[in-house]
């Protein structure tokens, strides 16, 4: 058994709008809680950050299925690291609107990570992108309690 966490990059195609992507991702989370595949996405500027975390077969075919999904493109692997413990243990997917009233803290957060307070992450390197959604994830499980 291998845990692993994989995070890519893709830009959302012309008129997708957020609704779409809204009942898109009602499906994936009871298809990534049957896998124990868990992890955040984040939507904003027309692109995604995506995290899953999982067994690593898992992970690998839900990947290949994602990449070839009509409904975003350039998908670009920012990071795959083999890991003990996961990031986002509670979230079968994690669904983050950065393109609605996006609050202070979350573009400071934004700004520490990626040098820039657009929401750009095929510009972040897997480090970055690894730990802006680790931060990112902290900050909404206070907001939570
Ligand atoms: C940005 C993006 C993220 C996605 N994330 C997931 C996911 O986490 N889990 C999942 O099962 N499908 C996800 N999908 C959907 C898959 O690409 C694909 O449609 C699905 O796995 C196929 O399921 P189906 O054959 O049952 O329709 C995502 C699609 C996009 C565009």
């Amino acid at each position: 058994m291998h845990t692993i966490r994989l995070i890519y990059s893709s830009e959302a195609i012309d008129g997708l709008r957020y609704a779409d992507f809204v009942s898109l991702m009602a499906r994936a989370e009871a298809s990534n809680n049957e896998q124990a595949i868990t992890g955040m996405l984040c939507y904003g500027s027309g692109q995604f950050l995506q995290a899953l975390e999982g067994e690593r077969s898992a992970v690998n075919k839900l990947y290949h299925e994602i990449a070839i999904d009509p409904r975003h493109t350039r998908c670009q692997i920012l990071s795959v690291d083999e890991i003990a413990t996961r990031d986002f243990p509670e979230w079968s997917m994690k669904i983050i609107d950065w393109s609605d009233a996006v609050t202070a803290p979350r573009k400071t957060l934004l700004l520490k990570h990626s040098g820039s307070s657009q929401f750009n992450p095929s510009r972040m390197s897997g480090v970055q992108a690894a730990t802006f959604l680790r931060d990112l994830a902290a900050m909404e499980r206070l907001l939570l309690e």
